[in-house]
């Protein structure tokens, strides 16, 4: 998005669950109530690129973005089956949810079941899919009473209509919540998100609701899963892996990317904090100069 670019009226508008905490806009001493995140319609500032630099120096991330991998190996290490690594998974989930909820970091984006994991062997699909039921029958009343907001983004037609009926429960029971966003993607693919994106897109325009001539970033920001949240700041893959399988494409556009050998059910408390080590020492420039962004945080 450059400066002076006009925004276009976004379709689904919905407040995150960030109230209790200040804001950073406010922490950067912006009074206009804007929002990181295109999600509110209005005409982007120059100030508004200042904004995201002031906030990268706050170090810690809004929105961190987690591929859980190492899951299987580490059940191969222990000569146990797969699924007691997705099992052990849980567990770690359990933990960073928590950590994260207490750290007071907004957003908690994690990568339970991507489009392609489709292709591994039918039985361990069908075990992920009731772990996740599972841990969502066990876990969602803990997570409301904790003030977590629960969110799950990817393509559902293919679930189970169990399934289906606990996740919108899940929404429902947690929409009001105020703290951790804690978000899952199940046959989630960023290639699918993109895609999803621009039919919709397509159809507007199709519908007489926009021109050609008004497609332009925010418009199919709005129309992106997670379009009203801030975008990831920090994503962090376990497992030892390299790559990014797919997941968020639009959304890392200028994400700090963490990866680290610690396989997930490992990947504990501590773990964490390395990685936020790592964020909290880099510089965010968001196209500026080095120099630009110093002169901006004030150095
Ligand atoms: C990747 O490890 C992990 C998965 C495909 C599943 C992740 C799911 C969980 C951690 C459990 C459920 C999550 C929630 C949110 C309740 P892998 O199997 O690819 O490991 P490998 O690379 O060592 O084989």
């Amino acid at each position: 998005m450059q400066a002076g670019e006009t925004r276009q009226p976004c379709g689904k508008l919905e407040e995150p669950g960030l109230q209790k905490k200040q804001r950073p806009e406010q922490l950067a001493g912006n009074e206009s109530g804007s929002t990181y995140n295109n999600h509110r319609c209005r005409t982007m500032s120059i100030n508004e690129t200042q904004i995201d630099v002031a906030r990268a120096s706050l170090k810690l991330p809004r929105h961190v973005a987690i591929i859980m991998d190492g899951n299987g190996r580490w059940a191969k290490k222990r000569y146990m089956p797969r699924f007691a690594g997705h099992k052990a998974g849980v567990e770690a989930v359990r933990s960073i949810v928590r950590y994260c909820a207490n750290k007071g970091i907004e957003v908690l984006t994690l990568f339970a079941f991507s489009s392609e994991n489709w292709r591994r062997p039918e039985e361990e699909v069908s075990l992920l899919m009731d772990l996740l039921l599972t841990s969502l029958q066990r876990q969602v009343s803990k997570l409301h009473d904790n003030n977590v907001k629960l969110r799950f983004i990817g393509d559902h037609h293919a679930f189970s209509p169990k399934l289906s009926e606990k996740i919108k429960e899940a929404e429902k029971l947690t929409c009001n919540n105020t703290g951790l966003v804690l978000v899952v993607a199940i046959n989630y693919g960023g290639r699918w998100d993109i895609t999803q994106a621009a039919k919709e897109v397509a159809r507007r325009v199709r519908d007489g609701e926009v021109d050609c001539e008004q497609i332009d970033v925010a418009l199919m920001h709005s129309c992106m899963a997670l379009h009203d949240l801030p975008e990831p700041d920090l994503f962090i893959r376990t497992g030892g892996e390299q790559r990014v399988s797919n997941f968020l494409l639009w959304q890392l556009a200028y994400t700090e990317l963490y990866f680290t050998d610690t396989l997930w059910p490992d990947f504990k408390e501590q773990a964490f904090e390395l990685a936020l080590d790592s964020f909290a020492k880099r510089q965010r420039r968001f196209g500026h100069t080095g120099e630009q962004v110093e002169h901006m945080q004030g150095a």
